[in-house]
């Protein structure tokens, strides 16, 4: 039932988007600019993704399986297909729509109200999927059956949803972020790119072996085993208090270890200052950012670049800048003045600059705008492609574990539960605790 865990995937996306229409049309009722770039790369994602891709999967390969063995469902899947159907002439509506915004007032409003309507539209289409016709599929249908969709599904070939095809939405995803108001998005004025090549995974980098580490006589870690391999995204998700920010302090060495060895690239740097083990390639993007607020973008990028040489920084700038063109647009500004998404954005810049052997961030989605919270992870999967390890610390365990290769779960201290990141999220008692199902 792979299908059902990628459309249900894509249906957080689109209820982010969704979300996100409300919160534009809301701004633009109480006077807010009508950002033309913006809502076209809205709605060419819309249509490349939403339209053409995600809806093309399930009219090709989910309902019709579903209607063989479910007549029943008939009604309901009719009128999804109609939905499906009408999708891009909606599209042309809001299109036209937008482009008569330019003359402001009524048709600004009746654009807002377009726009309302059509994430209600969204929503409601997405809760029937989810609530009427998922239960039913994975009751009616047989093992041959989702063999057939869920090879459909993950057809990495596939010109409309295989990975050349999803490159190109995060690609699209990217730039809608960028450029979308700052209340929501980056507020940028031009997209940046993520860029591509792929490293498979390699060797074991890190070890850890029996880690603790105590607040005083209180062990907030009891003996922590794990490894991390080349190329590899692994996520330690975990409630709130489970101790995963004492794990990647301990870990970069600005927290204490008690007992237990960490062996990063084939050396026991378990004694090693923290700036030592950042000069090793451990670089971390920290809990609530913690940028240097009265300090200039570009300066606050520059800390991160302290173990490097001289020579190195202006070429690592550039490439940071052309992810994040937001940094570069506003580097001579205190990061203070930065809103929470593009803090988060400038705490991974920051970490990128030291660069990184392996990448830590703690909680990197922790109070984002949804719009946001999707981008990070694209911003995450991104820098997997290209290569980076990545160790990735999240309450949001659902999105941590959907991108990671590999997952452990942390209960005060201890690691209880390990496995793929679909193995976790499957987990019954993963689903329980953190997924809120
Ligand atoms: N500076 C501190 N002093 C004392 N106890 C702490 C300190 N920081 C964290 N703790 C305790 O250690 C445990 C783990 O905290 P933390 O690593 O921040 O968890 P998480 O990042 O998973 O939310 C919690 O019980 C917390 O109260
Ligand atoms: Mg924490």
């Amino acid at each position: 039932m792979e299908a059902l865990r990628i459309i249900t995937e894509e249906h957080q996306n689109l209820w982010r988007i969704a979300t996100t229409l409300d919160m534009v049309a809301d701004e633009i009722d109480s006077g807010g600019h009508v950002e033309t770039a913006f809502f076209t790369s809205l709605f060419d994602y819309i249509d490349q993704f939403m339209d053409r891709a995600h809806h093309a999967k399930e009219d090709s390969y989910l309902f019709p399986s579903l209607l063989r063995r479910a007549p029943e469902a008939a009604a309901i899947i009719e009128r999804l297909q109609a939905e499906h159907h009408n999708g891009p002439e909606v599209l042309r509506d809001l299109r036209a729509k937008l482009a008569a915004t330019a003359a402001g007032g009524e048709a600004n409003a009746a654009f807002t109200a377009a726009l309302r309507s059509y994430a209600q539209a969204v929503k409601s289409h997405v809760r029937s999927e989810e609530k009427d016709v998922m239960p039913l599929a994975r009751e009616a249908l047989t093992a041959d059956d989702w063999a057939d969709i869920d090879k459909a599904f993950l057809d990495n070939d596939d010109p409309l949803f295989g990975s050349k095809a999803r490159a190109e939405f995060r690609e699209l995803f990217h730039r809608i972020v960028n450029l979308a108001p700052e209340s929501i998005g980056l507020g940028g004025h031009s997209g940046g790119a993520l860029q591509k090549p792929i490293a498979p995974v390699g060797d074991v980098l890190l070890k850890i072996e029996g880690m603790e580490s105590c607040y005083g006589r209180i062990k907030a870690l009891k003996g922590i085993d794990l490894e991390v391999r080349q190329g590899e995204l692994v996520a330690l998700v975990g409630a709130n208090g489970a101790g995963k920010t004492t794990f990647l302090r301990t870990l970069s060495g600005v927290q204490p270890m008690s007992a237990g060895r960490i062996i990063f690239n084939r050396e026991d740097i378990s004694g090693l200052r923290s700036d030592l083990r950042m000069r090793r390639g451990i670089c971390q993007s920290p809990e609530g950012r913690q940028v240097f607020g009265p300090l200039a973008i570009e300066d606050n990028l520059r800390l991160g670049a302290y173990t490097r040489p001289k020579n190195d920084v202006e070429g690592d700038l550039e490439r940071v800048y052309s992810m994040f063109p937001i940094l570069k647009e506003k580097r001579h500004l205190p990061a203070g003045t930065l809103s929470g998404g593009q803090q988060q954005m400038l705490a991974i810049g920051r970490a990128l600059m030291g660069r990184p052997k392996m990448l830590l961030l703690d909680e990197p989605s922790m109070g984002l705008a949804p719009l946001l919270v999707e981008e990070v992870f694209n911003v995450v999967k991104a820098l997997k492609a290209q290569g980076m390890t990545i160790f990735l610390v999240e309450q949001n365990a659902f999105a941590a574990l959907a991108i990671a290769d590999r997952g452990y779960v942390l209960e005060t201290g201890n690691i209880t539960l390990t496995g793929t990141g679909q193995e976790l999220i499957s987990n019954e008692q993963v689903r329980a605790a953190y997924l809120g199902m």
